[in-house]
């Protein structure tokens, strides 16, 4: 097979990127008054303007030809479909059954998949409006006022994520607290002011073997009884969401206190399994079904709607212009609401484990780029941090700006301030400001003329600086599923242009081996492994200052 930067399709890219490269988006909007209303799309209740980059029509139709010579078509009905597509693993991938709100059957090894997702998803129910309504007791017949979810990496990004961007819709009186790293602070901190008789801990993990999320559900759990005293007080306690039943009842939950899901969900898109449960517990399992009907939605737009008109596949496609023609290295995530504050985060595991790849699906490597980057945080604190480097640093940073109309808090007139300011950054960045500009500006002010020479060069903008703005009409549960299914299609169409394995995360394992074999070292000043002679000094300087 020919590999895809030998296509004609991507060399037809990099001549036309040649011609665009010294366009100049302020004069293609002066050129095109209707460029806004051309490229922007509606869907789901997310408005997409994407007329901030530096495309012209003919650069979207080679995209769109891109997208077609590799068949995106058929890859995304072969995904939802239950294919294997994560070869490496020989699994399926179907987190899009996980919220299937039409409940049509989705088969997977000649099983319909759906009344068992329907059966985890009830007893999330059940269990979730126990919690909430403090029909469920603690061990001492207290209700629960304090959940504390122990995972790492998928499980805890998303219902973190989630739970945080929707936190007006919290039940008050019921706090979440999320704990994963192994860094002993993170459960200590969380735990201090929490009362062990009215907390619920649920450990959530995949695999129920990660070194970190079983070290402080141990912590937790000799925490629980050292106030309680008595075993029988974790099944109050306790509950795991994890597919390893036998380590589950291994670390002493009953396995009736597990909530199940499947190998074919990988970690980072698990928050639509039994691993949003803190999310259910947190804004009711109504507000949960919302997110999934939201996601799904948007699952319905990707899997149908013709490639051109396509709110993932146009996103994916502009990322493949910036990262693969344009040379861009990262991709800035910029969500101006405080409730996404961990909206960068999220997608940072969702993209970066998912396309972070050196290989093609055959084994090859690719000599072309493939993840950038991503990176961000919400606005406005950003812009009085590393904005400057966005405007007039070297590299081309790619941003996509996310805004919803109407604040989750409205007071006085800060959300106009907001809007304004993240409206005010997409335009200075495409039009940034000219020598003229700048020239006159001063003038104005009166500087000297020897003061406008000196300070000229530093003021100019070069502008010209790429971003797509996602406005919504407010946060709500249904929203947000469809912004977090757009952009996970978004990484699923960009890693079948680069033919990667998405699936996948070899790339974490070794770090986690070689831990294996130092812990031990650290533990035992006696133990000696061969180390690189940085390695071997770092671990005699540990021993050297430790303080036991
Ligand atoms: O090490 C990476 C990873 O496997 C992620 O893919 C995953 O989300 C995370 O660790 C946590 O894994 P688990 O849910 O099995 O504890």
């Amino acid at each position: 097979m020919t590999e895809i930067n030998q296509t004609d399709e991507w060399m037809a890219l990099e001549q036309h990127w040649a011609e665009v490269e010294p366009l100049q988006m302020r004069d293609l909007f002066q050129q095109g008054p209707e460029r806004a209303e051309q490229m922007s799309i509606r869907q789901c209740g997310i408005m997409l303007d994407y007329s901030k980059n530096r495309i012209t029509t003919r650069s979207m139709n080679l995209l769109l030809a891109l997208a077609q010579a590799v068949d995106v078509d058929g890859w995304r009905r072969r995904m939802f479909s239950g294919e294997r597509l994560n070869i490496t693993e020989n699994r399926a991938v179907l987190h899009v059954a996980l919220r299937n709100r039409s409940n049509h059957p989705v088969w997977f090894d000649g099983e319909d998949v759906m009344p068992g997702i329907n059966a985890v998803l009830q007893k999330m129910e059940v269990f979730s409006e126990a919690v909430r309504s403090g029909e469920w007791k603690g061990y001492t017949g207290k209700p629960i006022s304090n959940v504390v979810n122990i995972g790492i990496g998928g499980s805890n990004l998303g219902p973190l994520m989630v739970c945080e961007a929707l936190k007006s819709y919290q039940k008050p009186g019921l706090n979440m607290h999320f704990v994963s790293n192994v860094d002993g602070s993170h459960i200590i901190d969380t735990l201090a002011g929490l009362d062990p008789e009215t907390t619920l801990f649920i450990i959530a993990s995949k695999t129920f073997t990660t070194q970190e999320t079983l070290t402080n559900a141990h912590t937790a759990r000799q925490w629980l009884l050292d106030e309680l005293h008595d075993e029988q007080a974790v099944a109050h306690h306790f509950v795991a969401v994890s597919t390893n039943a036998e380590k589950v009842s291994e670390f002493g939950i009953d396995t009736a206190n597990m909530f199940e899901f499947w190998d074919w969900v990988g970690g980072r898109y698990s928050l639509w399994s039994a691993v949003g449960l803190p999310i259910a517990i947190a804004v009711g399992m109504q507000s949960y079904y919302e997110l999934l009907q939201g996601a799904h939605d948007m699952d319905e737009h990707f899997l149908h709607a013709d490639l051109s008109e396509n709110m993932p596949v146009i996103m994916a496609l502009l990322g493949i212009w910036y990262v693969d023609f344009a040379k861009a290295h990262t991709h800035a995530i910029l969500p101006y609401d405080q409730y996404l504050r961990y909206l960068p985060d999220y997608l940072q595991q969702a993209d970066m484990e998912s396309n972070g790849k050196r290989v093609t699906r055959f084994g090859r490597p690719v000599d072309y780029p493939t993840g950038p980057v991503i990176w961000g945080s919400a606005g406005t604190d950003g812009q009085h941090a590393y904005y400057q480097l966005i405007h007039q640093g070297t590299q081309l940073i790619p941003c996509d700006f996310i805004v919803p109309v109407n604040s989750q808090n409205e007071t006085g007139d800060h959300h106009e301030k907001l809007f304004a300011n993240c409206l005010a950054q997409s335009e200075a960045l495409m039009r940034g400001k000219t020598r003229t500009e700048v020239r006159e500006d001063m003038q104005q002010a009166g500087l000297e003329p020897e003061q406008i020479v000196d300070l000229l060069p530093h003021r100019i903008f070069p502008g010209n600086r790429p971003s797509n703005t996602l406005l919504l009409d407010k946060i709500t549960p249904s929203r947000l599923g469809s912004l977090i299914a757009l952009y996970e299609h978004k990484i699923f169409v960009q890693g079948i242009i680069w033919r990667v394995n998405s699936f996948d995360q070899w790339g974490v394992e070794l770090g986690k081996q070689l831990a294996g074999v130092i812990l031990p070292e650290l533990m035992d000043e006696l133990q000696v492994s061969p180390h690189d002679s940085s390695t071997r000094g770092l671990i005699t300087y540990f021993h050297r200052h430790r303080k036991r």
